[in-house]
């Protein structure tokens, strides 16, 4: 029976870059949604950019641009990058839509109607020179617990402590660098807490991993708080109706952005929005996440959905963390990549694909990109093992046998034996345990490999006698070889596209696996996939790990060009090693006014800035400042520069020096101003 289901993906940040941890998610949701659909399933795939917020909002004022500009801007690079990894959404939308608007004050009415909404006053720390309520990561100071200098407002990476902001010692806005002050303001609460019973019951009902299940349990242990919805002006979201100043806060409509995508396109394709929402659906509804998120996925957006009255999901995969070489991805590592990176190497995104698919088995584990790992797996698997059947085959059907496979086969044990395996490799795939899928597959490449190893279709071909034996044995093995595709095609499609149009067939589906491949012209072979090359690796890495060089001073101060993601947190860094005076004393720092400020044509995170020293002249420099800051903001302004590193020649020309700029885990980039009074030339020491 043919089922319904809309799947979705986690909705990105819109203030930064997918990279390949991102890609994990994207990658085993597409891998499933294809698989569904060459079951014949009616599966619709839905996802968009996650745009509002403070963050967005302030990323958007330091570049001089609307936040509608920036949205726009960073929709066109996640689609880019999704679609170069074969991302096959059938609908990728914007949380910033009329149809999210409607949807999240529908679902907002329904649920004060229902009395679940409650309005509060509530002090919160206020920047008084942005007039702006701080969020968390917003604010800095020392951990009440501790006293570690420089923690965030929700938690001490120091000693762990987790806190709310107003507990800080000495807090400063990083916004502002102002000191914050304590303002009350009225907030809207969903309240979770009268959600309970329903929740209790929901998480058991099977819709949960295991793992998850039992993590719900732990926080029902800890008790649910009622949750702040609203947030005040000015923000980037959606207005409260009937709350003038207050907005959702950006976790309120993220979820419901899910809704908005499918509602946008079944407009637009002519299909039933409320057949899919309603309460009683008939419909499946899968949710595909991180398993950072889960918590708003598997508590607040059912409690959502219930009283509101609409359908609840019917599963919620979670999924790991990436690592790459057994670490957190890092900036300083160079591990810390961009999907678009992987792309500017020639990386083929299916080798990608691949990699992560042999490591999902469907459970909330981490997963590793292990680069070596990574070069051999597939140059082994894919090239040695997949492709290697029919570049030892193909050519002989053309040359010996004018294109034509054999009119039959004699032995029907091995290609019987691939036709068996669907039902088994189908249900891991459907079990999101690709891992366990392609194991199956590639044993059954080894079977398909020795028959030819056995066979030697080059020697049978040196025999005239042998004629039709070799005819046989190319057949059987091309047999194979289109199944081993068919079996891929969820994880590898545009090789599959490629391997169709060789063998001249339509789009293979899952059913296609039990028919035989014989008296059929197949097209001349041409190469389907080249080798992983170490040395394309060892150049992605480099080039993102390019952008940071050692910290001057003890963090956080960095040279201006490592803050190309600067929006992204990272890992905090040790404090660097000591140095002495005499080490220090070698860093000529000097005070530079910003003379000019211009972009740089074809680069994305440079600006070209003209310093001048006073009398030690000017010096051009490229610093990676242009998420944070537009060229105009920046001219007349004294900033500090570091004045006797080496000059460094890039593609757009000489730099001659760094500009300081200040950066944390929260979104943002600072560079340095000194006091009044100070001039261009002056030492800094
Ligand atoms: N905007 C929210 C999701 C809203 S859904 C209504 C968000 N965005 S995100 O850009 O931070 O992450 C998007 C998805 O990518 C999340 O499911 C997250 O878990 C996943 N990943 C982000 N970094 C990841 C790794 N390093 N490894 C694996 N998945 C990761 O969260
Ligand atoms: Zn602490």
């Amino acid at each position: 029976m043919s089922r319904q289901i809309l799947v979705t993906s986690a909705l990105p940040y819109a203030n930064g870059s997918i990279h390949l941890g991102h890609l994990v998610e994207y990658i085993q949701t597409d891998i499933w949604v294809r698989f569904q659909k060459m079951r014949g399933h009616d599966c619709r795939y839905m996802c968009a950019d996650d745009t509002h917020g403070t963050a967005i909002m302030l990323r958007a004022e330091k570049e001089g641009i609307t936040p509608e500009t920036l949205i726009g801007r960073v929709w066109d690079e996640h689609t880019r990058d999704f679609a170069g990894f074969h991302i096959g959404f059938d609908h990728y939308y914007s949380t910033h839509s009329d149809e999210n608007r409607e949807l999240a004050s529908t679902i907002y009415l329904r649920l004060k109607e229902a009395g679940l909404i409650e309005i509060k006053t509530i002090a919160q720390l206020f920047d008084p020179v942005k007039n702006l309520f701080l969020p968390d990561r917003f604010i800095k100071g020392e951990c009440p617990k501790c006293g570690a200098a420089d923690q965030y407002g929700d938690n001490c990476e120091a000693c762990g402590a987790t806190y709310s902001p107003t507990e800080l010692k000495n807090p400063v806005s990083a916004v502002s660098g102002a000191t914050p002050v304590h303002k009350d303001s009225e907030h809207h609460f969903f309240k979770l807490g009268a959600c309970e019973a329903f929740l209790r019951e929901w998480t058991t009902s099977g819709s949960l991993q295991e793992e998850a299940a039992n993590k719900m349990q732990e926080w029902f242990a800890s008790g649910l708080n009622n949750w702040d919805i609203s947030r005040d002006a000015p923000y980037f979201g959606f207005e409260i109706p009937g709350a003038p100043g207050k907005y959702f806060y950006v976790w309120l409509d993220a979820p419901v952005g899910y809704m908005a995508s499918f509602a946008k396109y079944a407009a637009d394709h002519g299909l039933d929005f409320n057949a899919w929402w309603d309460a009683d659906s008939k419909t499946e509804l899968v949710h595909f996440i991180g398993k950072d998120i889960l918590y708003f996925h598997a508590l607040f957006w059912p409690a959502m959905l219930k009283y509101s009255g609409h359908r609840l999901p019917t599963a919620i995969y979670a999924h790991g963390f990436l690592t790459v070489n057994g670490q957190k991805m890092s900036k300083s590592r160079g591990t810390f990549i961009t999907a678009e990176s992987y792309l500017a190497q020639k990386l083929n995104p299916e080798w990608l694909r691949y990699y992560y698919a042999a490591k999902l088995n469907g459970s909330m584990e981490d997963i590793d990109l292990n680069l070596d790992d990574f070069v051999a797996r597939v140059n082994s698997d894919l090239v040695g093992k997949f492709i290697n059947i029919a570049s030892r085959t193909a050519g002989f059907i053309h040359k010996n046998f004018n294109g034509q496979l054999a009119d039959g086969v004699e032995n029907i044990e091995l290609i019987g034996a691939f036709q068996a395996a669907a039902d088994s490799i189908a249900a891991h795939y459907e079990a999101r345990d690709y891992a366990k899928a392609l194991r199956e597959i590639m044993a059954l490449a080894d079977r398909a490999n020795q028959y030819v190893a056995d066979e030697k279709p080059w020697e049978l071909a040196k025999k005239p006698e042998a004629v039709y034996r070799l005819h046989e044995v190319c057949t059987v093995a091309l047999n194979c070889f289109r199944l081993l595709t068919l079996y891929l095609k969820p994880v590898l499609p545009k090789l599959a596209e490629q391997v169709e149009a060789f063998l001249d067939i339509p789009p293979l589906a899952w059913d296609d696996s039990q028919s035989l491949f014989i008296r059929r012209r197949i097209n001349a072979y041409s190469h389907l996939m080249t080798r992983i090359d170490p040395a394309t690796i060892a150049a992605m890495v480099d080039a993102n790990k390019q952008n940071l060089e050692p910290t001057p001073a003890p963090a956080p101060v960095r040279h201006a060009e490592a803050q190309a993601h600067a929006t992204q947190p990272v890992a905090t860094a040790p404090v660097s090693e000591t140095i002495n005076i005499d080490d220090f004393a070698k860093i000529d720092l000097r005070i530079a006014r910003i003379a000019e400020a211009s972009h740089v044509e074809g680069a994305d995170k440079l600006l070209r800035l003209t310093l001048d020293l006073g009398e030690l002249g000017t010096r051009q420099v490229f610093a990676g400042i242009k998420s944070a800051y537009a060229p105009e903001a920046l001219v007349g302004r004294l900033t500090v520069m570091v004045a006797n590193l080496a000059p460094r020649k890039m593609k757009f020309g000489m730099s001659e020096g760094m500009v300081l700029a200040a950066s944390g885990d929260a979104p943002g980039l600072f560079i340095l101003s000194p006091d009044s009074g100070a001039q261009p030339g002056m030492k800094v020491k």
